[in-house]
């Protein structure tokens, strides 16, 4: 729309022309296609939502949408850019912020409307970025590059029968960085919202503890008494071999109700615990020598059911027999035919 020139600068024009449109396309991608999505940004991605998680849950609570567009905001403009909002003292987030917030109102550029708010923004993000690629260019013949998209920008203006100038450049980052954080982060958020009426989705989607409990991969565990142990009005002798049996504790029937059971909505009911401090769950053992590879376990385990659930259908078509002695046996193995889902496009855009 022409009303977006003014809010988005040249790019509005210039993405109009197809071969124009495609370069840009191809320079972006550099930074956020597949292939740099799997080698570089997936660790990351999935580095920053852990920290953010275990920083909200130390709090009271935490404002939805404030908290993963921060969260996303610190990746993206990381990745583009190389900026740290707390380092740099600036408050590019909030620009930001503040232009999404007029975006679509009425033209009106007086002090005191939404539409003027959203030109401020605009023109204090855009000063920024100015000032940052000016100081980045200055010095990019002897420095040697950041691993960023700036990079790339970088790389481009230095070509001179290129149609990509400064000005140009800045428009480009600007939209990048308005489109990368606005769009994910209200959809993560609206997500709170939905699943919250869905607690069934939920469960299905964390049925990773039951699956432990019942499985007891660990069927024992072993220590030596170094001192004369009381427990229970019992006295175990130093120097006695202790079996710890961890599934006389996750299928103790005062401690879960129809233990042998596969019921995952258990875990919601209150006292229900699977942290590494419960006393109930042990499948990774407890105290000093907790299991080192838990979390990340529990995460390979978290990737897995979710690529599957998500992208496939699945039929056990032979074996099936499971065998405890004391180890677990499939003494015909368990062979599945796995099919992709119809309609399921990985992604390939920018996204
Ligand atoms: C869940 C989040 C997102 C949704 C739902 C979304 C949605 C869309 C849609 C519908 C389009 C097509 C626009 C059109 O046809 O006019 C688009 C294009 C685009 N999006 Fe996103 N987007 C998301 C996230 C992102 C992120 C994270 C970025 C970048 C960092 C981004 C950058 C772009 C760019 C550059 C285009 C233009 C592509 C082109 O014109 O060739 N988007 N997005
Ligand atoms: C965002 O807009 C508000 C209200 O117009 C203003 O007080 C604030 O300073 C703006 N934020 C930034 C970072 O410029």
């Amino acid at each position: 729309m022409d009303s977006f020139k003014e809010l988005f600068g040249l790019i509005t024009d210039i993405v109009a022309h197809t071969v124009v449109h495609k370069y840009l396309r191809s320079l972006v991608l550099r930074t956020f296609g597949p292939e740099n999505l799997r080698e570089n940004l997936l660790p990351e991605i999935e580095q920053i939502t852990r920290k953010y998680f275990q920083l909200w849950s130390k709090q009271p609570s935490i404002e939805l949408k404030e908290g993963i567009s921060t969260m996303i905001f610190e990746l993206t403009a990381k990745k583009m850019i190389s900026y740290d909002e707390v380092k740099s003292g600036h408050k590019l987030r909030e620009n930001f912020v503040n232009f999404t917030e007029g975006l679509i109102s009425f033209p009106l550029n007086i002090p005191g409307t939404i539409y003027y708010k959203c030109l401020q923004g605009r023109k204090k993000a855009m000063k920024l970025l100015k000032d940052m690629l000016t100081k980045r260019r200055a010095k990019a013949s002897f420095e040697k590059g950041h691993g960023d998209f700036m990079d790339h920008v970088i790389e481009e203006l230095k070509k001179e029968e290129n149609i990509f100038t400064q000005g140009f450049a800045l428009d480009l980052l600007f939209v990048l960085l308005f489109a990368s954080f606005e769009t994910s982060s209200s959809i993560l958020t609206v997500a709170f919202k939905i699943l919250a009426d869905y607690p069934l989705v939920v469960e299905e989607l964390t049925v990773i503890s039951e699956m432990v409990r019942l499985v007891n991969i660990v069927p024992r565990l072993f220590r030596r008494t170094i001192n004369d142990v009381e427990i229970n009005g019992y006295t175990i002798p130093a120097g006695w071999a202790v079996m710890i049996c961890l599934p006389s504790v996750h299928l103790n029937p005062a401690k879960y109700e129809d233990p042998l059971v596969f019921n995952p909505w258990r875990w919601e009911q209150p006292g229900m615990d699977s942290s590494a401090r419960s006393k109930n769950y042990i499948p990774f053992g407890g105290g000093p020598r907790f299991c080192t590879e838990a979390d990340f376990a529990n995460l390979q385990m978290a990737v897995f059911l979710h690529c599957l659930v998500t992208k496939y259908r699945w039929m056990i078509v032979k074996g099936g027999d499971i065998v405890r002695r004391p180890g677990l046996i499939f003494p015909y193995g368990i062979h599945i035919q796995l099919t992709e889902k119809e309609g399921n496009e990985t992604c390939k855009g920018v996204h």
